[in-house]
């Protein structure tokens, strides 16, 4: 089995994502490292737990990591996943702890234990992932693959009309990334707009008798309905789409490789990714972007995550 770390900031399409995390046979879960993202750290910490003890996946670690951004702090995303990140339905906190070590020391401790086979998934702000890097640049050489979420690859943002997210969060921390990687893949926001899906599909794989969909299609209501009052009939979840691309790249349609760099003083730009398209500054290529993915196949591993007991 290949050893797959998952670095997050759940979130409510981060939880899908680690249901399909959960899920697979061919990965074998080490650690979730958690940041702020999407919410404080207090609560994206808090729902990574539950969500194991939800899956029954208790004996998954997970690691507590950065608070902030590293520079410059950034308004979190409770406005779409609720302000705790799980859509505010008040569950009850889950009985296990977080442990003691730091996600950055986390991410490198493992990346000894599992070297050259270690699947990292990055679907929040890189915080954790640039702190580890800051304490040793050599870690690119133990990653077996890198896999973000972020990113908007002809400037089309979710959260400013350039930036994603995840890298407007911390525009730092991603260009430390994008820097020190030689080679990763980056599923960015404009990918997942092509890859909505339909909230009456997705409804009926919710209705799924399991405790996990059951988890799920509650802590999922408030962002679903936020979303098909502004984005219509189709849900966008972004992290979903990453882990689909990361447990099965064999389900990739088309993926360009080009050099990606982070805007970092852009007056109206910050946390843009730019695209080296046509070959301008002779960069070589870092990022191997997902432009399509066979939709029926991210549908199953959604709908089969959702299912699964
Ligand atoms: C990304 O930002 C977050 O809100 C989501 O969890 C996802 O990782 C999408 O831009
Ligand atoms: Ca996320």
């Amino acid at each position: 089995k290949i050893p797959l770390l998952i670095d997050t900031d759940p979130g409510v399409d981060d939880a899908l994502a680690l249901l399909m995390a959960f899920n697979d046979r061919n990965h074998d879960i080490v650690g979730l490292t958690v940041a702020a993202g999407n919410v404080g750290l207090q609560h994206t910490v808090r729902n990574a737990l539950k969500l194991c003890e939800v899956a029954g996946r208790g004996d998954v670690p997970v690691f507590a990591g950065a608070s902030a951004p590293l520079l410059h702090p950034s308004p979190d995303a409770g406005y779409v996943h609720g302000r705790d990140g799980f859509g505010d339905v008040g569950y009850e906190a889950a009985r296990r702890h977080a442990e003691a070590e730091h996600a950055a020391l986390a991410i490198l401790r493992l990346s000894r234990e599992h070297a050259g086979r270690l699947l990292l998934v990055a679907l929040g702000p890189l915080t954790n992932l640039a702190l580890a890097l800051k304490l040793d640049p050599t870690l690119p050489q133990r990653i077996g693959r890198l896999v973000v979420m972020g990113g908007a690859v002809s400037a089309h943002g979710n959260i400013t009309p350039t930036a994603e997210f995840n890298v407007y969060f911390d525009p730092e921390a991603a260009h430390i990334v994008f820097e020190a990687f030689p080679r990763f893949d980056l599923v960015d926001w404009e990918a997942v707009l092509v890859h909505g899906l339909l909230h009456r599909e997705v409804d009926g794989w919710l209705s799924a008798d399991s405790p996990r969909a059951r988890f799920y299609d509650q802590i999922s209501r408030q962002t679903r309905a936020w979303s098909a009052e502004r984005r219509g009939e189709r849900w966008h979840s972004a992290d979903a789409l990453a882990m689909a691309q990361a447990l099965h790249p064999e389900g990739a349609v088309q993926v360009l490789e080009r050099p990606v760099a982070v805007e970092l003083d852009g007056r109206l730009t910050r946390g843009t990714t730019v695209v080296d398209w046509l070959a301008h500054t002779g960069q070589p290529d870092n990022a191997a972007i997902l432009m399509a993915y066979d939709e029926k196949r991210f549908q199953a591993l959604i709908r089969e995550a959702l299912a699964a007991r």
